[in-house]
């Protein structure tokens, strides 16, 4: 059986290579006796959250930089040093772990150079905290920093620190089966506090997060694990009752779950162009007994999936670079890369052209982001409704975030939630 240090070492460099950071914790967690789950969950998260902080005192103590191969050492490294200057471990406990992991990970050359590298990291402490500028400046890497801070300069502090808070577990609870006052009681009743989001409808957040199972009614579909940002995408397309709707990126259904509650439609379409995460969405559907149309397809290539006939609400939860939800995903710090942004931005133009021609006249059209880059925002809209001549805005009044152009911008950490943007359309 594998160390925490060791296990969260190989997630960590599992991220390195490319893989999201739940699917690399939940395989480690697996290969992990039970009890090291939360330790390892914590090691993992901590090490990625401020990669770009802890990282580079562990390259200015290196004489050379570790080989690819050798990632799982690299990350071993930034796990010591979270769990020497956040977590508080003692010294030797935590140098003696890590060096201890190295054998586990197979590669006890490095315990020397492990324990060198933190030894080293241990003298300079104190000069290093007399140093430091505020942590959050650091855990970010320089291009996304300047890319944001350029789009929002007088929010950048905030929305930068906003990266390395914790985000509140949020539920949204099922309307159609009960009012939130009643679900509130009934987590009471349990011990369990939450309080009623001020701008959100369905929304409570709870005080202290909980496992899912712990949550009354949730495996019959009384309720759901959703920010409240992500709350808002459903009620701006209403009414939806005995309409046909489209949800055109759909998984894992966060969404299509709210559509259905709050409709139902008559017809609702739930596409996902992923086989693997099409699955969560039918388990999501399922849980919640929906009875939505998914179908596993391009939602930019109508001619593979449509049957003609044109839909009244569509939901376009367009991909995108998730730089709203780096409080929950501190790994798109590290996956993301400058150059997916251009990919990304001609994908939303394809999506948004390919899924307005399925829309009735009359029809809704909302365009919804978890990014907080204009470039994939106002200016994809703007861009937008140069091309359709046929689009209107409708305009979005809220007590929620911010006019932004043509739509509407949460900045993540306002009223405590996620970072999102909403532009609503309607065709002549
Ligand atoms: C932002 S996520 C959707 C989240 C979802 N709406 C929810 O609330 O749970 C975007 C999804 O679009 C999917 N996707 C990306 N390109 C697509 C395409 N061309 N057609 C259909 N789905 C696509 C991705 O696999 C991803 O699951």
């Amino acid at each position: 059986m594998m160390s925490a240090r060791a296990a969260a070492a190989r997630a960590v460099a599992a991220v390195l290579a490319g893989r999201a950071l739940d699917a690399a914790v939940d395989h480690a967690r697996g290969r992990a006796a039970g009890a090291e789950g939360p330790l390892i969950q914590q090691l993992a998260y901590g090490a990625v959250r401020y990669w770009f902080r802890l990282e580079p005192l562990v390259a200015a103590r290196l004489r050379r930089p570790l080989k690819r191969r050798d990632s799982d050492i690299h990350a071993l490294l930034v796990i010591a040093l979270y769990e020497l200057l956040d977590m508080r471990t003692p010294d030797h406990a935590a140098v003696d772990a890590a060096v201890e992991a190295t054998r586990a990970l197979r590669k006890p050359w490095a315990g020397k150079l492990v324990n060198a590298v933190l030894r080293g990291v241990l003298r300079q402490r104190e000069a290093l905290a007399a140093t430091e500028e505020p942590v959050h400046d650091h855990a970010w890497p320089q291009w996304l920093a300047t890319m944001i801070a350029a789009d929002w300069p007088a929010d950048w502090p905030a929305i930068a620190a906003s990266g390395t808070a914790r985000a509140p577990m949020t539920l949204r609870v099922n309307t159609l089966r009960m009012a939130r006052e009643r679900y509130q009681e009934r987590l009471a009743a349990l011990g369990h506090e939450a309080s009623a989001h001020p701008s959100v409808a369905s929304a409570l957040t709870l005080s202290r997060p909980l496992p899912v199972e712990a949550l009354p009614g949730f495996a019959e579909g009384d309720v759901t694990v959703q920010d409240a940002a992500a709350q808002l995408a459903a009620p701006l397309l209403m009414p939806l009752s005995g309409l046909r709707a489209l949800d055109a990126c759909a998984a894992p259904g966060g969404k299509t779950g709210h559509l259905a509650e709050l409709g139902p439609p008559a017809k609702l379409v739930a596409l996902e162009q992923d086989a693997d995460r099409a699955e969560d969405l039918r388990a999501t559907c399922q849980r919640l007994a929906i009875a939505a149309d998914i179908r596993v397809a391009d939602a930019s290539r109508p001619r593979d999936w449509w049957d003609g006939r044109a839909f009244d609400r569509i939901l376009l939860d367009a991909p995108c670079s998730g730089t709203g939800v780096i409080r929950r995903h501190p790994d798109i710090r590290l996956l993301r890369r400058p150059s997916d942004l251009d990919a990304l931005t001609v994908l939303q133009d394809r999506l948004l052209s390919a899924l307005w021609s399925l829309l009735a006249p009359g029809g809704i059209l909302l365009y919804a982001t978890c990014s907080l880059l204009r470039r994939e925002n106002a200016e994809r809209i703007d861009r937008f409704l140069q091309r359709e001549r046929d689009a209107e805005v409708i305009p979005i009044a809220a007590d929620w975030g911010r006019t932004e152009g043509p739509g509407r911008q949460i900045l993540p950490g306002e009223a405590d939630m996620d970072g999102f943007f909403y532009a609503c359309l309607r065709r002549h």
